[in-house]
């Protein structure tokens, strides 16, 4: 990945904001670059005929200037000064798909500059079909260039919140236009030669290109499928999360059944399972080899009903769903494919189940995009981008928010001293590498976690032992020196969404004086079991989670529970996460 060097004070936009927008527009023509609504993705624009602009969408984007970007018109007249060249076939394609989900290629004019078409001699043309994007380009003046504004490596954002948590602070303005009408980027065609050929799947497909050139006077030539040369795009992993892809291809269409409709033929009923089933032997599949994995679900309301019918806590504390819509329509799944691959990377799945479609319309380019994600096609990443992201240490962006919640966990401990010293301080360091977060629901609404300790039997005041505290600043990169212990009491009980203990004894006291507490209070041992989670160690047997308070012993000793405790909070860190409602903000 290139260097990438946060300069912008990064301006988000809202649609209703004409001086804002026209703000973002000179901005644009004066040289800087903005991400901007269409209705495919979000684009990340630059003026096309400024070379020095252009590379600077490039340095944003962390992607190599070896591939072409396409070029962004609001009105077919500037297409004149960007080719050298129209053939009836582009003429067709024009004709009937802008402005639309189309990229026309044609032979480039001398002006546009080689940063836009990595030294090819064509340029690939759009005039996108969405009224605020229209309207900026207007505002802009000039041609657009603009590659889709994610981070190279990442899903292409179909929000201006995606494009926020990629480009923020690395581009002048993002427009917000909501969310794109189709999800996938536009078709891209060859139309340099007498047939066109399709470089990548999008919104127009084959038939209806194919449709549209019979009709289309003066061209009749039949469409070549198939026998495609790469564009040059294609050699990258665009769409990869973070986590694996399966693809689980629907058996049949069941469009047209209301799964919550109570008159369902038992045919009907049949269909329902027969295309959600799958999923969940998937799920059960997976989590036979690996109890503590979590999967996330990309998929319809028939699959997640069934699930919900399954009544499994287990099975439901391990699956994230994010449900597009009825399963078996295609359109929405594009529409949410994008976010749902981004979202559920960020909920910490390993990973995601996702419904794949037979079929020849937008299912070709639905499925090419997943295959991608799927790593099915392709090179990997070029050089881990989106790792990089992952792992850097983010400030807590507030101003995103339109809301705020926090929720906490509390570890009790006996005293309150070293343990409880230790957990708080592991877990807050695992918030601090991992966070900011969001809920899980809704991404506007920001979540602040933390951690706090307790003990049962603690005094006020008291600093962990010297050895705790040398343990713990050289295993992890932080202190605890300024903890002070904690009584636990019924206000830190009512205070924390979740309640862990160290130990099964002192769970069993809390719930014991407060049995109205059930579902909130775990020991460690009980909250894995209440997941599913039985860690066996090498020799086969039932790994313990008994930690006892190393006061008193080297530190060695010490040193040992820390990293104890750490593995074990790092396996348990993705269900508090869900417990709390709350995800990774990106
Ligand atoms: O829907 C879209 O097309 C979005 C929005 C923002 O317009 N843009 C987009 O850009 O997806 P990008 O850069 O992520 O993908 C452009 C694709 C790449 O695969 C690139 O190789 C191909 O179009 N392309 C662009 N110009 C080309 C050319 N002259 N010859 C062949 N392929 C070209
Ligand atoms: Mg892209």
């Amino acid at each position: 990945m290139m260097e990438r060097k946060k300069i912008y004070d990064t301006r988000l936009i809202k649609s209703s904001d004409e001086e804002g927008l026209k703000d973002a527009a000179a901005a644009l023509s004066a040289g800087n670059v903005v991400g901007f609504p269409t209705e495919t993705v979000y684009g990340l624009g630059a003026d096309a005929l400024d070379p020095e602009a252009v590379k600077k969408i490039f340095e944003a984007k962390g992607r190599p200037g070896d591939n072409p970007l396409i070029v962004h018109i609001y009105d077919k007249s500037q297409i004149e000064g960007l080719v050298s060249e129209v053939t009836p076939t582009a003429q067709a394609l024009i004709d009937s798909f802008m402005p639309g989900p189309i990229t026309v290629i044609m032979r480039k004019a001398a002006c546009v500059p080689d940063e836009v078409t990595a030294g090819l001699d064509t340029v690939g043309i759009r005039m996108p079909s969405h009224t605020l994007c229209n309207k900026f380009l207007k505002y802009c003046g000039c041609p657009v260039a603009a590659p889709s504004a994610n981070l190279s490596g990442s899903p292409s954002p179909t929000t201006a919140l995606h494009v926020m948590n990629d480009m923020d602070g690395y581009v002048y303005a993002v427009v917000d236009g909501g969310e794109c009408e189709v999800g996938l980027e536009s078709t891209v065609v060859d139309a340099t030669g007498e047939k066109p050929v399709i470089l990548r799947p999008g919104a127009v497909t084959p038939v209806m290109i194919d449709e549209a050139l019979k009709t289309h006077s003066g061209y009749a030539a039949a469409l070549k499928k198939g026998e495609v040369p790469a564009s040059p795009g294609m050699k990258y992993r665009h769409y990869a999360p973070g986590c694996e892809v399966k693809i689980i291809t629907l058996p049949e269409d069941v469009s047209g059944i209301d799964p919550s409709s109570e008159e369902l033929t038992d045919e009907q009923k049949q269909s329902l399972f027969n295309i959600a089933s799958p999923f969940i032997l998937e799920a059960q599949t997976i989590l036979k080899e690996n109890p503590a994995a979590r999967i996330g679900i990309f998929a319809g309301t028939e699959v997640k009903a069934l699930a919900d019918m399954a009544k499994d806590d287990i099975l439901s504390a391990h699956i994230n769903f994010y449900v597009y819509g009825s399963t078996c329509d295609v359109k929405a799944a594009s529409h949410c494919l994008f976010d749902g691959l981004r979202l559920l990377d960020r909920q910490e799945v390993d990973v995601i189940l996702a419904a794949g479609f037979k079929g020849e319309g937008l299912e070709v380019a639905y499925m090419n995009r997943l295959s991608k994600a799927a790593g099915k096609t392709g090179d990997d990443v070029p050089s881990g981008a989106y790792e990089e992201a992952e792992n850097g240490i983010l400030e807590m962006p507030l101003d995103h928010f339109s809301e705020l919640f926090t929720a906490s966990v509390a570890f009790i401990s006996d005293d309150d001293c070293n343990l409880g010293a230790i957990t708080e301080g592991i877990f807050t360091d695992l918030l601090r590498r991992k966070g900011p977060f969001c809920c899980a629901e809704d991404e506007k609404i920001g979540a602040e976690l933390y951690a706090e300790s307790a003990g049962l039997y603690a005094s006020e005041g008291n600093s962990p032992d010297e050895t705790a505290c040398k343990a713990f600043s050289q295993l992890m990169d932080g202190t605890i020196a300024h903890h002070l212990s904690k009584r636990a009491d019924v206000s830190v009980y009512d205070n924390n969404d979740l309640v862990l203990t160290i130990n099964d004894a002192q769970a069993y006291e809390i719930l014991n004086s407060f049995p109205e507490l059930e579902g909130r209070v775990y020991s460690l041992s009980s909250y894995m079991a209440s997941k599913g989670l039985i860690m066996k160690g090498d020799d086969g047997r039932i790994a313990s989670l008994a930690v006892t308070d190393p006061a008193g012993e080297d530190l060695i000793t010490y040193k040992h529970t820390v990293l104890a405790l750490k593995a074990w909070l790092e396996i348990l860190f993705p269900y508090i996460l869900k417990d709390l409602n709350a995800m990774r903000f990106c």
